[in-house]
């Protein structure tokens, strides 16, 4: 009978070890429950056109996983392309985007899905022929630029970090930790007027989860 007793101030212990165990996570209202969604990398590697992302977010919708809550819908590598315009911006690449991303947004909005995009915490993101702009140094601008096509989710990776050249770069002790561009792009999107889930994708270069659980969400 007095056996609750005794357990009740084990449990209550080992909740208290376990809380002080987890890292303080990014909390800007996004992410309460693991997000789910669908990406164009997994089947179309860097392969992504406009068609491919309508299509997939449509079935999202038709076959009843939006429904169940899968509604992120996050266009991956291979969308942008080497140069910058004029101003600095980042831009889609026409070809394979005739209407432009912030079309693709609207009509993925208009499903009553989330707007996902992709870019690089390094000079150019990850691909090994097609040369592609990446995030480093331009945090700021990208993140207004997503923004202001009201994306909600960025998926940040890890190419070419130190150099142009330096394809995949997987160091798993490098000398300076991915930590700190990958914090400048939490500062630059915390800075915009939305709420952007952050996916840090940088394969466990120094630890992420000592350090990745306040910057990102996953
Ligand atoms: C889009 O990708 C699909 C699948 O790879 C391909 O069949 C189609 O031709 C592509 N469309 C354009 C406009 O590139
Ligand atoms: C756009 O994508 C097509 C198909 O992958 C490619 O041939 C073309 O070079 C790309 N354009 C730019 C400006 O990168
Ligand atoms: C930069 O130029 C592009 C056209 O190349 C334009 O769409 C965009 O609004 C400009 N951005 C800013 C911040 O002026
Ligand atoms: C982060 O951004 C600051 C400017 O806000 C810059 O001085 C610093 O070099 C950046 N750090 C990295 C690792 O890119």
């Amino acid at each position: 009978m007095f056996g609750a007793a005794i357990v009740l101030p084990v449990l209550l212990t080992a909740h208290l070890v376990y809380a002080a165990a987890v890292r303080p996570r990014l909390d800007n209202g996004v992410a309460k429950t693991p997000p789910m969604g669908w990406n164009t990398y997994n089947h179309y590697s860097c392969s992504p056109n406009e068609t491919i992302v309508k299509s997939n977010a449509k079935a999202l919708v038709d076959l009843g996983l939006a429904d169940l809550g899968y509604r992120y819908v996050t266009t991956d590598c291979g969308w942008t392309v080497r140069d910058r315009t004029a101003n600095g911006s980042l831009t889609w690449n026409e070809t394979l985007f005739p209407n432009g991303f912030p079309a693709l947004g609207e009509y993925i909005h208009g499903l009553g899905l989330l707007f996902g995009v992709y870019e690089d915490a390094g000079i150019r993101s990850c691909q090994i022929n097609i040369q592609q702009a990446g995030s480093l140094y331009h945090e700021a601008q990208d993140a207004a630029l997503f923004a202001s096509w009201n994306i909600d989710a960025l998926k940040y990776d890890n190419c070419f970090s130190d150099a142009a050249t330096g394809y995949p770069n997987v160091n798993y002790a490098p000398s300076t930790s991915p930590s700190a561009r990958y914090a400048n792009m939490t500062k630059a999107l915390a800075a915009q007027n939305r709420a952007v889930l952050f996916q840090i994708c940088e394969w466990g270069v120094d630890f992420p989860a000592l350090w990745a659980p306040l910057l990102g969400h996953t």
